[in-house]
């Protein structure tokens, strides 16, 4: 059977980088005959302007039959006081839990040529390769009781939320991450609250038992707030870090800018049967939207991902990444990569890749 993609462009840049990554998918379609099935479809602020809701039961039924979801970012200031389930962000979080997206994996890797781009000092982050994986339907986000309520015995507001984690929901995600380790350099670091959460607690004891069947990883475990000052600090030390859902939103954008810029970084988001979302880590950026100048790296990243992860093309995803590395290496940069005016624009970025991808089938 074909196999099917669910593009879904977003708000703000999400649409433009889609775009960037679009023209690629549909001429390398084109070129190799992969027979993609590919459906475009709105979500975030801009179904809600459409649809009056920012994720349709109409996407989330395409999105279920879908073997790969191309997320490109939603959001933006127009919705932000919205009622809290119109507002775009839902639309993430249902599609991750509607399709039980458990396993977000976000690489942070620096190419060489980029160090300078970086906020923090070339010889910190030269070679820089770690993956974070963040568990992503359970923990703090999706807790129930959750809520915001007034006290009428005290006359004052208050709110709360529930960090909660099942046995299995933390043993599969650990699993993740030690297979993802075997697969680097066998190394492992659990990041936890464990000196004041129970759930922490309980985390790094599941943790802990799953590691007896992965002898040959070394797992470390670090207390986050600890964990967030080691990578700025010494980021080198990371092969895998597994990290619950609050956690892992936060380390993964602390990765990400040590990575020069986080339009580079791209993410995945897996179920158990390999089908997944992909998505730049970077966000609908209101502020550039529509000026063509956004960095379409991440997404056309985040295809490559597909590639591997739910496609099964992974030869495809590494043509495309080499693509990627090649495109740097010849000096494009844009905006957010450089200070001078000499950038390439964003819908110019896709036509450069294909052309350096005929480089390459020519040589
Ligand atoms: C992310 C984002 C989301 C999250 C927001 C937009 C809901 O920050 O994917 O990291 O918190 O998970
Ligand atoms: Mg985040």
């Amino acid at each position: 059977m074909n196999k099917s993609i669910l593009v879904l462009p977003g708000d703000g840049i999400g649409q433009e980088v889609t775009e960037s990554a679009l023209t690629i998918l549909y001429e390398l379609d084109r070129r190799y005959n992969l027979n993609l099935d590919v459906s475009i479809m709105d979500v975030g602020g801009t179904s809600y302007e459409q649809h009056g809701s920012p994720l349709t039961d109409e996407v989330i039924n395409k999105a279920k039959e879908s073997d790969a979801i191309l997320f490109g970012a939603v959001g933006g200031p127009q919705w932000d006081n919205l009622p809290w389930n119109k507002r775009p962000e839902q639309a993430l979080l249902g599609l991750r839990k509607e399709l039980e997206l458990f396993a977000n994996l976000r690489p942070a890797f620096l190419f060489k040529e980029l160090a300078a781009a970086s906020t923090l000092k070339t010889e910190v982050i030269a070679d820089l390769d770690l993956l974070i994986v963040r568990e992503l339907t359970g923990g703090v986000y999706f807790g129930e009781p959750r809520g915001i309520e007034k006290d009428v015995v005290n006359n004052q507001g208050y709110a709360y939320n529930t960090m909660i984690y099942y046995e299995n929901e933390i043993k599969r995600i650990a699993k993740i991450g030690f297979e993802a380790a075997q697969k680097r350099n066998k190394k492992l670091c659990s990041v936890d609250k464990a000196n004041v959460l129970e759930v922490s607690k309980f985390w790094r004891e599941i943790v802990e038992e799953v590691s007896n069947d992965y002898p040959d990883v070394k797992l470390t475990h670090q207390l986050a707030d600890n964990a967030a000052m080691q990578l700025v600090i010494n980021p080198k030390q990371f092969d895998v870090i597994v990290s619950s859902n609050l956690f892992g939103d936060i380390l993964s954008d602390i990765a990400a800018t040590l990575s020069g810029s986080i339009g580079m970084l791209p993410s995945a988001s897996l179920n158990s049967s390999s089908q997944g979302m992909y998505e730049p880590c970077h966000g609908s950026a209101p502020d550039i939207a529509h000026l063509n100048v956004a960095n379409p790296i991440a997404m056309i990243l985040s295809l490559s991902m597909a590639f591997k992860y739910s496609l099964e093309l992974p030869q495809l995803a590494e043509q495309l990444d080499n693509c990627v590395r090649q495109f740097i290496s010849k000096g494009y940069r844009t905006k957010d990569l450089t200070d001078d005016d000499n950038f390439i624009y964003t819908n110019k970025v896709a036509s450069k890749i294909l052309d350096i991808l005929d480089e390459f089938e020519n040589d």
